[in-house]
């Protein structure tokens, strides 16, 4: 079938991709020409395992192609995906301008029928924008083609994206129209092959699925954050906590890690965006904003256990850092809490040397060089005449260091751990000191 997608940013490109891959014909379109060439030489601009190489043989294979010209891209596809981005306003809600210009370009060109798919996170009522914007555009024209608008939310987790896509737990279509149902049913086809992963609903029941899913995850982890914080003030052991409730199946294991706080492009502002949508219909969200709240405090939870050690005074201190991305897997640095600390860290006077495996160059890009940030090569080099660790990411990598090393690297023996990579009483065992995250040796203890 053939298929156009607007946007080539990781939804967008991650759909290309693997729409061609199981073999449809995909014309991605973007207005940044320097991106558009870059892809069409076979660059991908984001890191994510297996896309590189769906990316390089679609292409070769004739299947997947890449445009800036809007009245090609139009004209190309039955199906016009929008996967642009929605950045949050000033006020935290969704900023809608790219998806509305994506769906007049589509209502100045089109000759014929159209669907036009919201695959960008939206809130709930864009699929009514969409449509007037293309009607608007149309009887501009004079022309009466006829077009369906549906919504079709992402679930793709950065790291795991291809996996996602191409095994998906499922596909949520949102629709008023059989004809549109029948089509999109088509082009799923391939990854529908138990028929079991197909969801339909209407579309602002879809719009809304999107939002509750990031939403409900964002909860857990705040509300495990919050027992974290908890279980240091009361000395008990948040890991051991975690265990005892996640062998229940009605709680489950998953998303239940405490840690320095959940980043990334969707949680934090899919959490602020539908409690700004629940506002804009005189509903106060008080779950919502606690669960934001809860999360904006997390990010600052390791600079408070680095400045209570140091007794508030960290200026000229040097604090190696291990993990910058807001997940493994990832070079991506959106609302990392990596960030959050560096900031904190700067601000009391600290300097920072970092690493992490994929991220150096993103962060080279963020904050350019400066005094107080040093780019290592290796979580080595990072240790090199630091007074203490941090780490904020769970790369694999850190999982295992040479704990011998970090102790007679470091000034003072002492590691923070923004996501509990390690049992208290190993990191004992070679004299380190250890501040994880709700767990052993805690310096909130009340008891
Ligand atoms: C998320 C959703 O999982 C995905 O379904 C949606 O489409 C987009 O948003 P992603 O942002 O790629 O995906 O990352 P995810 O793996 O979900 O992690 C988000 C953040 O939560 C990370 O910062 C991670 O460190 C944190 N996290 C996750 C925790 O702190 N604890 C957990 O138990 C799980």
């Amino acid at each position: 079938m053939k298929i156009t997608i607007f946007g080539t940013g990781y939804v967008g490109l991650v759909t290309g991709a693997c729409l061609a891959d199981v073999g449809h014909e995909v014309l991605c379109m973007d207005v940044d020409e320097g991106k558009i060439e870059r892809l069409k030489n076979g660059q991908i601009p984001i890191y994510e395992p297996g896309l590189a190489g769906i990316v390089s043989h679609t292409v070769e294979a004739g299947r997947l192609s890449f445009t800036t010209n809007v009245e090609e891209a139009v004209a190309h596809g039955v199906l016009q995906f929008i996967a642009v981005g929605t950045p949050p306003d000033e006020d935290g809600s969704a900023d809608l301008q790219y998806v509305t210009a994506v769906a007049r370009s589509i209502g100045q060109f089109m000759d014929g029928y159209k669907v036009v798919i919201d695959k960008s996170t939206v809130p709930v009522g864009t699929a009514d924008k969409v449509r007037a914007a293309v009607q608007a555009e149309l009887d501009r024209r004079g022309l009466d083609h006829d077009f369906d608008v549906v919504s079709n939310p992402e679930f793709l987790k950065e790291g795991a994206a291809i996996q996602d896509f191409m095994k998906p737990d499922r596909i949520v279509v949102g629709t008023d129209s059989e004809k549109a149902a029948e089509l999109l049913q088509e082009v799923y086809y391939p990854f529908n092959r138990s028929r079991d992963r197909m969801v339909f609903m209407d579309i602002r029941s879809a719009e809304l699925t999107k939002y509750a899913a990031n939403a409900m995850l964002a909860t857990k982890i705040s509300f495990m954050n919050e027992i974290a914080n908890l279980a240091e003030r009361l000395g008990a052991d948040v890991e051991a906590v975690r265990q005892g409730i996640g062998s229940d199946p009605r709680i489950g294991y998953h998303f239940i890690y405490p840690g320095c706080g959940y980043g990334g492009s969707c949680f934090p502002k899919d959490v602020q965006a539908l409690a700004r949508t629940a506002s804009g219909v005189g509903y106060d969200a008080k779950l919502l904003n606690a669960v934001e709240s809860v999360n904006y405090a997390q990010k600052h939870v390791l600079f408070d256990k680095v400045s209570h050690y140091f007794q508030g005074n960290l200026d000229g201190k040097v604090v190696a850092l291990w993990g910058l991305a807001f997940k493994p897997n990832t070079d991506d640095m959106r609302e990392a809490s990596s960030r959050t600390l560096m900031e904190d860290l700067w601000k009391a006077g600290a300097k920072v040397q970092a690493f992490d495996p994929e991220a150096m160059e993103e962060t080279q890009r963020i904050y350019g060089d400066r005094d107080d940030l040093v780019l290592c090569g290796t979580k080595e080099q990072a240790l090199k005449g630091a007074d203490v660790l941090v780490i904020c990411t769970e790369w694999k990598e850190f999982r295992s260091p040479d704990f011998e090393l970090v102790a007679s690297a470091l000034r003072e023996p002492v590691v923070f751990d923004g996501r509990n990579l390690y049992e208290p009483e190993m990191l004992d065992r070679y004299d380190l000191i250890y501040y994880a995250i709700g767990r052993g040796t805690n310096q909130f203890s009340q008891v």
